[in-house]
C-alpha cells in the first residue's frame, strides 16, 4: 500500500425523470396544501419515474455522464457500488443489472443499504478498497426510485419523496487533496422509526401485507427531525475537531435533503453563507440517498465546485444510521 495513495471524485453525474409532480399536484390526491408542504419541508415538487423503467435506467444515465467526465471506459472500473433501499429486486442486486449495461466486465459489484445515509456509507466503503490498493476506479452510485414504495394515500409521506439518481467515480491520486475524514454511525434501536414493514423475509408479501399496505414506507417524521438534527451537528464537528478545521474553513457543505428547516438550521449555527451550503430538496424532495450526490453534480456543471474546496457531506436517515465525509476537492 502506498501510504500517499488519497481518493477523489473523477467525475460526477446525475438522472432525474422527466415527470414533475407538483404540490398543487399532491392537493387533489390527498388533504394537503402548498402551504403546509413548502413551511413544514421546502418542497415545491418532486420527479417521478414513469412506468416501464426501473432504478437501474437512472443508475445507467447517472454513471455513464460520471464515466465520461472522468475521462474513463467502463472496463476500466474495478468496482460498483449502489446505495439504495429501492432496488429494482429483492435479489440479485441493482449494482449487477447496472455492471452488465455498462458492460464493466472487470467490476465487482455490490449494493448498500444504509437509508439515505447510503451513498455517504458507499463512498467511504470505496474509499477503504483504494486505500488498500485493491482497487482503482469505483463507481458509487446513490440511486431511488421511491415513488414505487410510497403510500400515495398517506399525507404525512406522500409529499416529501422523489425519484433520481447520482454518480461519482472514485480514483487513486497521490496529490494533497482527496478524503480526509470520515465517520459512520449506527443506531438500530431506532429501526421501526422509519420502515417499510412487508416485502422482506420476515413479512413476506400476502394478501394481507397488500390490504394492510405494509409494503409502503412509514415514518416516525417527528422523531427522525430531532434525532436528525443532533446527529449532523455532532458528526460534522467531530471531523472538523478531527482535522482542526473552523465553519469559516469550509467551501461547502452537502447536507442529505430530507427538509428544508434541518439544512437552515445546520446552516445558520454553523454560520454558513446560503451558497456554500446547496439545496436541492425544492425541485427534487427527499430522493434519500440520491439527494448528495445528486447536489454534488449540479454545483460541479455550474462551475463553482472547484479543485481544492474544502467540501463536507453530511447524511442520516433508516437504520438509523448517519454519516459524514471531509473531502479537499
Ligand atoms: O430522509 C431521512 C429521514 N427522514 C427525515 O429526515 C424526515 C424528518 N422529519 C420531517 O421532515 C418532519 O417531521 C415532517 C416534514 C415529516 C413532518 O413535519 P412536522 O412539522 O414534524 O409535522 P408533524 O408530523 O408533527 O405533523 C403536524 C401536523 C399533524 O396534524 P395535527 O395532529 O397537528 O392536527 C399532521 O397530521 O401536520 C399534519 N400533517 C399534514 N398536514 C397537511 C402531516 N402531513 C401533512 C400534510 N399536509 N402533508
Amino acid at each position: 500500500m502506498n501510504s500517499k495513495i488519497n481518493s477523489i471524485i473523477s467525475g460526477t453525474g446525475a438522472a432525474l425523470p422527466g415527470t414533475i409532480i407538483t404540490n398543487p399536484d399532491l392537493e387533489k390526491m390527498v388533504e394537503t396544501s402548498d402551504e403546509w408542504i413548502v413551511s413544514r419541508t421546502g418542497i415545491r415538487e418532486r420527479r417521478k419515474l414513469e412506468e416501464g423503467f426501473s432504478n437501474v435506467d437512472l443508475t445507467e444515465t447517472a454513471s455513464r455522464q460520471a464515466l465520461e467526465r472522468a475521462g474513463l471506459e467502463p472496463s476500466e472500473l474495478d468496482m460498483i457500488i449502489v446505495a439504495t433501499v429501492t432496488p429494482d429486486y429483492p435479489t440479485p442486486s441493482t449494482s449487477c443489472l447496472l455492471q452488465a449495461r455498462l458492460k464493466a466486465s472487470r467490476a465487482a459489484a455490490l449494493d448498500l443499504a444504509a437509508g439515505c445515509t447510503g451513498f455517504v456509507y458507499a463512498l467511504t466503503v470505496a474509499h477503504q478498497f483504494i486505500l488498500s490498493g485493491a482497487c482503482k476506479n469505483i463507481l458509487v452510485v446513490g440511486s431511488e426510485v421511491l415513488s414505487r414504495v410510497t403510500d400515495w394515500e398517506d399525507r404525512s409521506t406522500c409529499v416529501l419523496f422523489g425519484d433520481g439518481a447520482g454518480a461519482v467515480v472514485l480514483s487513486p491520486t497521490d496529490e494533497d487533496r482527496g478524503i480526509l475524514d470520515f465517520s459512520l454511525h449506527c443506531d438500530g434501536r431506532g429501526a421501526e422509526l422509519l420502515m417499510i414493514p412487508a416485502g422482506g423475509s420476515r413479512m413476506p408479501a400476502c394478501s394481507e401485507s397488500l390490504q394492510n399496505r405494509m409494503h409502503f414506507i412509514k415514518m416516525n417524521g417527528n422523531e427522525i427531525f430531532k434525532f436528525a438534527v443532533k446527529a449532523v451537528e455532532e458528526n460534522l464537528s467531530v471531523m472538523m475537531g478531527r482535522q482542526g478545521i473552523g465553519s469559516d474553513d469550509l467551501d461547502y457543505l452537502f447536507l442529505h435533503q430530507a427538509n428544508l428547516r434541518i439544512i437552515e438550521h445546520v446552516r445558520k449555527r454553523l454560520r454558513l453563507p446560503r451558497e456554500k451550503v446547496p439545496v436541492n430538496i425544492d425541485r427534487f424532495g427527499n430522493t434519500s440517498s440520491a439527494t448528495i450526490p445528486i447536489a454534488i453534480h449540479e454545483e460541479v456543471l455550474s462551475g463553482r465546485l472547484r479543485q481544492g474546496d474544502l467540501v463536507a457531506m453530511v447524511a442520516f436517515g433508516a437504520g438509523l444510521t448517519w454519516g459524514g465525509v471531509l473531502m479537499k476537492w
